[in-house]
């Protein structure tokens, strides 16, 4: 079968299938800390950042097989399960964000490099994703730190009103 996509490109989401799995796994954790303090909000919340990374996972698994390549998930690391404090924690998930968009702007410069649209267009929505998710763990963490260690009940409580999302641009996702 005539391959959509270079082994260049197969490569590099191969790799970004792990990424993904990589932050899930991380949010698991973060959410599986935040339960054992009796903080089932802010748990939730990362239960649901975990689901969405499988899903972004699973979308480049879809694209390398409709593309016609080989889907090769790599190892992934185990992610960081101790933390000091909750800004800690949610500090940690902002970094992996913008660690991810960094990746995703690369993958843009590969598909970009190899004129290949198709992988082009279907990066798109991971860009426009990022916006989004950078957005709600930065309003999160400095809803944070603006609580301190002491006041994480009144975290609770705004992600509660707010039906568990932290961020404006979060009411509109998809
Ligand atoms: Fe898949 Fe949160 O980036």
């Amino acid at each position: 079968m005539k391959t959509l996509a270079s082994q260049k490109i197969v490569d590099a989401f191969n790799q970004q299938i792990g990424n993904e799995l990589g932050a899930s796994h991380q949010y698991v954790a973060i959410s599986a800390h935040f339960a054992t303090e009796g903080l089932p909000e802010l748990a939730k919340f990362f239960d649901r950042q975990a689901a969405e990374e499988r899903m972004h996972a699973m979308k480049f698994v879809r694209f390398i097989v409709d593309a016609g390549g080989g889907v090769r998930i790599p190892a992934v690391a185990a992610p960081k399960a101790v933390f000091a404090n909750a800004e800690e924690a949610v500090s940690l998930s902002l970094d992996w964000e913008q660690t991810v968009t960094e990746q995703i702007y690369g993958l843009v410069d590969v598909a970009r490099a190899e004129k290949n649209y198709i992988a082009q267009r279907f990066l798109d929505w991971f860009v426009n994703e990022q916006l989004e998710e950078v957005s709600s763990i930065s309003q999160l963490l400095s809803i944070v730190q603006r609580a301190g260690d002491k006041g994480l009940l009144f975290v609770e409580d705004y992600l509660t009103r707010r039906g568990g999302q932290a961020g404006e641009s979060a009411a509109a996702e998809a």
